[in-house]
């Protein structure tokens, strides 16, 4: 269908949530999409941090396949291998003791909140129900994670919100006034996404993990775009040196399929029982199948590569002109730019690349697996439109 059909059939129907840019994707392959006009796009977005092996990627494709095969869904009320393999997959990477599978980022900081709530009600009683975010922080559109959202303007006419939530300035001074009896647990990224692809500094972070330590407040590290490899180690907080109780994470984990997990860290392993939590659709086998072949793939060989890029890409960004900073780990890549960070989106799309934005910052999140060669073609459009 042509892309003037497409964005008639979308404006007239489809619910005004977005703001898309004017085009729509027919294929692609690796970092390089195919547009419904037939021309090529360099991928620095991948679908916001989810195509972690790119587009059309062969062994994930024939182990999607396989699954569909085999079947397509089953109930949680049955056992299923997939599921089984991708728990035991992520514990034995992680450390993790055990694994609750939904659809989404949202769905996986759901799952930590109740586990916090439920963990510190058996243990402390009602007193201690309190979760605490941090300020620039993006957890997800339910009610319960919008409310941790700690961004004022994703707030606006949606309340009342979700009592005993609060969010603190990601400060040794904020946290400390942040504490007390009623905290159940702390939700960090350890870089911020889409709140500017801010990284979080390592004093703030020792004192958070102490703190949360000492008056057995739970940690959850929000990995749902950090995580997977993105930022040259498996899980972001790697970097920290943290050991968090409770971990989240989705987006790049199938490789392209909705999915979204929380992993259970030591003294949360068992807070759950049946009953307590559930989804229809969470830990879906094609899904299941897709992440075990991206999780097994992640090994040391490609987080090495990914670092390299990494270097690559910031040691080039750092010098073009226009470009005042650049922020982030690894492969979640923030620029700070003279021009307009949206404009400069806008017109690198019509040259051929595709980046994302985040608050007044680029933001670059290219697939994993993208080529030197996807590298150099989608930095000389930057260069150019941000000179
Ligand atoms: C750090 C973080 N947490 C949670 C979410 C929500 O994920 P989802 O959109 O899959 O619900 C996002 C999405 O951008 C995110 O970046």
């Amino acid at each position: 269908m042509e892309l003037s059909k497409i964005m008639a059939l979308d404006g007239e129907y489809v619910a005004k949530t977005y703001a898309r840019y004017p085009v729509a994707f027919e294929g692609g392959k690796g970092a390089t999409l195919i547009g419904t006009d037939g021309k090529e796009y360099i991928d620095f977005g991948a679908g916001i941090a989810v195509n972690a092996f790119g587009a059309g990627d062969e062994e994930w494709k024939r182990a999607v396949i396989a699954q569909l095969d085999r079947i397509q869904h089953v109930s949680n009320y049955y056992y299923q291998e997939p599921q089984a393999k991708l728990a035991e997959l992520l514990c034995k990477k992680t450390g993790a003791s055990r694994v609750f599978f939904g659809n989404s980022g949202a769905e996986a900081n759901e799952c930590a909140f109740k586990a916090a709530r439920k963990y510190a009600a058996v243990k402390y009683g009602e007193g201690r129900k309190r979760i605490l975010s941090l300020e620039g922080s993006f957890h997800g559109r339910t009610l319960f994670t919008l409310t941790a959202t700690g961004q004022e303007e994703f707030h606006r006419d949606f309340g009342p919100f979700v009592p005993e939530v609060a969010s603190f300035p990601p400060t040794e001074e904020g946290l400390n006034k942040a504490l007390d009896e009623r905290v159940a647990a702390i939700i960090i990224e350890c870089v911020q996404g889409e709140g500017g692809v801010n990284e979080l500094s390592l004093p703030f972070t020792r004192a958070l993990a102490r703190e949360c330590e000492k008056r057995d407040i739970l940690l959850i590290c929000d990995e749902v775009q950090s995580g997977n490899g993105r930022t040259g180690k498996y899980f972001a907080y790697e970097h920290y040196g943290l050991h968090p109780d409770l971990v989240t994470t989705a987006k790049g984990l199938a490789g392209g399929l909705p999915i979204g997990a929380c992993l259970f860290f030591g003294k949360t392993a068992d807070v759950f029982s049946a009953g307590d939590h559930g989804s229809t659709f969470g830990g879906n086998p094609v899904s299941c199948a897709a992440a075990v072949n991206i999780v097994s793939r992640i090994d040391e060989a490609l987080l090495l590569e990914v670092r390299a890029k990494a270097d690559y890409l910031r040691t080039k960004l750092a010098q073009f002109d226009g470009v005042k900073g650049v922020s982030g780990i690894g492969l979640m890549i923030g620029l700070s730019v003279e021009k307009n960070s949206k404009e400069v989106a806008r017109q690198c799309l019509e040259r051929g690349l595709l980046v994302l934005t985040a608050h007044d910052k680029l933001r670059l999140v290219p697939p994993l697996t993208i080529t030197k060669l996807e590298m150099d073609e989608g930095l000389s459009i930057l260069k150019e439109v941000l000179k």
